[in-house]
């Protein structure tokens, strides 16, 4: 179907301001080879637990497929909420919890909430690509926070100097564990940035969705220690291996969710009833909590594997605190080449797929992501084809 010639330049605006993804690019140029390993994916390689599954069916079977509360259901929110009180001693009640079509659009609805054009977001990077896309499509600017030079942290100099650099900064994006770099802040590093950022104004958007794949040290919450400013972005997706469910949690002070909830509203209206009762035993049930666990140290025996064999090549790589993700400073005969060229390189000689480290920011083309959530034998064969080539 062609669209009326007429009507081809009257779309919004703010979708020119995404740029075009060097994933897709090179997912693009990958696709061709057969044979490839990917180790592209930012998803868990396990099914979800059949404990969850069966929830699902008993759901459907008991007809639980009519409208819930645009929040969620009451049960799940409570949950939730009681779970941040178990994990962080934290007291949320479940009017300061909502549902949402996974995490991704928790931070969209954060985001239209809180901003008016012209705005700014503070992104701290390397960044997952949906906190400036969704600042863009609001018609905020954004001001990338490069942690290039301090391990992939920020500090609170680094905040500073940037605030100082834009016009009504609206909030700050963080990530941690971190997608792509896997670092993660100690409570201390994180007291320091809350004293800081206690001084300003500003929202505090902390995604924190690996929080529960956390290996070198157990995960603190800036709702701990930032709570008047912080909304919470966290799921279901990767700690429960859940990406298709499509269930994502925000918290936050109760006048921030109610404005957020009016989001949700109009766009959503609440995800799927049986899927929020499924969720519910996602994050009660022993035997889930146990399937977690069981994930968490099969992601550790890859890491434990990873790193090691990646510095024996050559890559620069720095302790993994949580995700699963490797960021790994390409080798320094290729680095002139550029992550987008190496990655060509790999998939090309070595049938093995990674992801261009600019895609998480631009700053970082001398790196490649490689996820780890990939079978070990995966991770083994493609070490052994990389070590062919280079
Ligand atoms: C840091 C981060 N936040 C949010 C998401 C989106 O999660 P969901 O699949 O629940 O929308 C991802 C997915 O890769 C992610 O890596």
């Amino acid at each position: 179907m062609k669209l009326k010639q007429t009507l081809e330049n009257k779309f919004s605006s703010s979708l020119e301001k995404i740029k075009g993804s060097p994933i897709r690019e090179f997912d693009t140029y990958a696709s061709q080879f057969e044979g490839l390993i990917k180790l592209t994916l930012g998803e868990p390689d396990f099914d979800t637990a059949q404990i969850i599954k069966d929830a699902a069916n008993k759901a459907l079977e008991n007809n639980r497929t009519h409208y819930a509360l645009n929040a969620g259901v009451l049960e799940l929110r409570q949950a939730v909420a009681d779970s941040m009180k178990e994990k962080y001693n934290v007291d949320y009640g479940a009017d300061e919890v909502i549902v949402t079509v996974g995490a991704s659009a928790a931070i969209e609805h954060t985001i239209s909430a809180l901003t008016n054009p012209g705005d700014t977001i503070l992104v701290v990077t390397p960044y997952f690509t949906l906190y400036d896309g969704c600042s863009y499509l609001n018609g905020c600017n954004v001001g990338y926070i490069d942690t290039l030079e301090s391990g992939f942290k920020l500090t609170p100099e680094l905040f500073e100097e940037h605030y100082a650099k834009y016009d009504n900064v609206k909030a700050l994006i963080i990530n941690y564990p971190n997608n792509p770099s896997g670092v993660s802040y100690s409570r201390e590093e994180l007291e320091e940035l809350a004293a800081i950022l206690k001084k300003y104004d500003i929202f505090v958007l902390s995604d924190e969705i690996y929080a529960d794949i956390s290996y070198n040290f157990k995960h603190t919450s800036l709702t701990e220690l930032l709570p008047e400013q912080t909304i919470l972005i966290t799921g279901l997706s990767k700690s429960h291996a859940m990406t298709g469910w499509r269930v994502g949690f925000v918290l936050g002070p109760k006048l921030a969710i109610q404005k957020i909830a009016v989001y949700h509203m109009f766009t959503v209206s609440g995800i799927p009833t049986f899927i929020q009762d499924a969720s519910l035993i996602a994050l009660t049930h022993p035997n889930s909590v146990a399937y977690t666990n069981k994930m968490i140290k099969v992601y550790t025996e890859r890491r434990n594997y990873l790193i090691p064999e990646l510095k024996s090549l050559g890559f620069e790589i720095d302790a993994i605190d949580g995700a699963f993700y490797a960021f790994a400073r390409i080798p320094e005969k290729y680095r002139k080449k550029g992550t987008m060229e190496f990655c060509k390189f790999l998939a090309r000689e070595a049938r093995v797929g990674v992801i261009p480290g600019n895609a998480f920011g631009s700053i970082y083309k001398e790196y490649i992501r490689i996820s780890f959530a990939a079978s070990m034998e995966d991770l083994q064969e493609s070490i052994r084809r990389i070590k062919e080539i280079i």
